[in-house]
């Protein structure tokens, strides 16, 4: 069987301008090929050093490895928040590479959610515009952002606190308000950088408990740790050292590499039994 021809610039361009991805017979969500990044510096940072990677529609997959080893650049890359020394990103079939730096915004905002140690929250805004203001670069009006907003926080177990102030919130609390705001936009692919560091070890593994839900429900997420413990328990587990993939368990037998097109923009269906309310601060 002859593989379709790759995209070219044009289609690329098309395809993000009408929301779609390129699709073929098992389109991933995200593949990276030979990846590398280098910082300047005296001497210049070899961060990554050629990393291939794809990802499926509907996997999660733990990247763990030590201080430096690159994973943060390599997160930044795969979410298209840097653009790479050399190599590909393609994100739902779409070359980066080959796109202006405003298609590249709106691929990442409609596509791409970030969750980020640190939860990057508004302080002076309630919980439900932070999650709404998730969908302010995708052109979504304000009544169906906030709505949508709301969704999003029955999800992570939140509804019950739409107006609170993040400040009156406890970590674990915080970080569900992150979770939502990455979610509601439905994007094809969730991206977390150390998502429990902030957090003890009760409310770590919640969030731990909620991001495996909401992959059950059908999301696609990418998780990276230091912690060799919070990988144990994900279906795919990649280490990275010195700035190479020196393991890759591969996706897990009953991983969908089918299709895209139902699961890459499937919300997840149901709340996840955890409920943010109960965990410690
Ligand atoms: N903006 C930058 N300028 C120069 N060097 C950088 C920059 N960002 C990262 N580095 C270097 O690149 C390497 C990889 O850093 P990276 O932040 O990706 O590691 P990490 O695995 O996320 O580490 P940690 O677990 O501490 O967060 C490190 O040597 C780091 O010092
Ligand atoms: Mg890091």
């Amino acid at each position: 069987m002859t593989s379709p021809p790759p995209p070219t610039p044009h289609d690329n361009a098309i395809a993000a301008r009408n929301g779609s991805a390129i699709r073929g017979a098992r389109t991933p969500v995200l593949e990276v090929h030979d990846l590398a990044k280098s910082y300047p510096g005296e001497p210049p940072v070899q961060a990554l050093g050629g990393v291939s990677l794809t990802i499926g529609p509907g996997e999660l997959v733990g990247i763990v490895g030590p201080s430096g080893s690159g994973k943060t650049t390599l997160l930044q890359l795969m979410g298209t928040l840097d653009r790479p020394s050399s190599g590909h990103v393609r994100i739902t079939g779409l070359d980066v590479a080959t796109m202006p730096d405003n298609e590249v915004t709106y691929l990442r905002a409609t596509r791409i959610g970030f969750v980020f140690q640190q939860f990057f929250l508004a302080e002076h805004s309630t919980v439900l515009d932070n999650v709404a203001d998730g969908l302010l670069y995708a052109g979504v009006p304000l009544t169906e952002r906030r709505e949508r907003a709301l969704d999003a926080l029955e999800l992570v177990g939140l509804a019950g606190r739409p107006r609170a102030r993040p400040t009156q919130l406890s970590g674990g609390q915080r970080q569900r308000v992150a979770i939502a705001r990455a979610l509601v936009g439905q994007p094809a692919i969730v991206l977390a950088d150390e998502p429990t560091g902030n957090l003890d070890q009760a409310t770590g593994h919640a969030i731990l408990a909620l991001i495996d839900e909401l992959h059950r429900a059908g999301s696609t997420i990418v998780v990276v740790t230091h912690e060799h413990a919070i990988v144990e328990r994900m279906p795919r587990k990649v280490e990275i050292l010195d700035g190479h993939i020196v393991a890759d368990t591969g996706p897990a037998a009953d991983a969908d590499l089918g299709p895209l097109d139902e699961r890459c923009t499937r919300a997840p269906q149901r709340s996840p039994r955890t409920s943010g309310s109960e965990e410690p601060s």
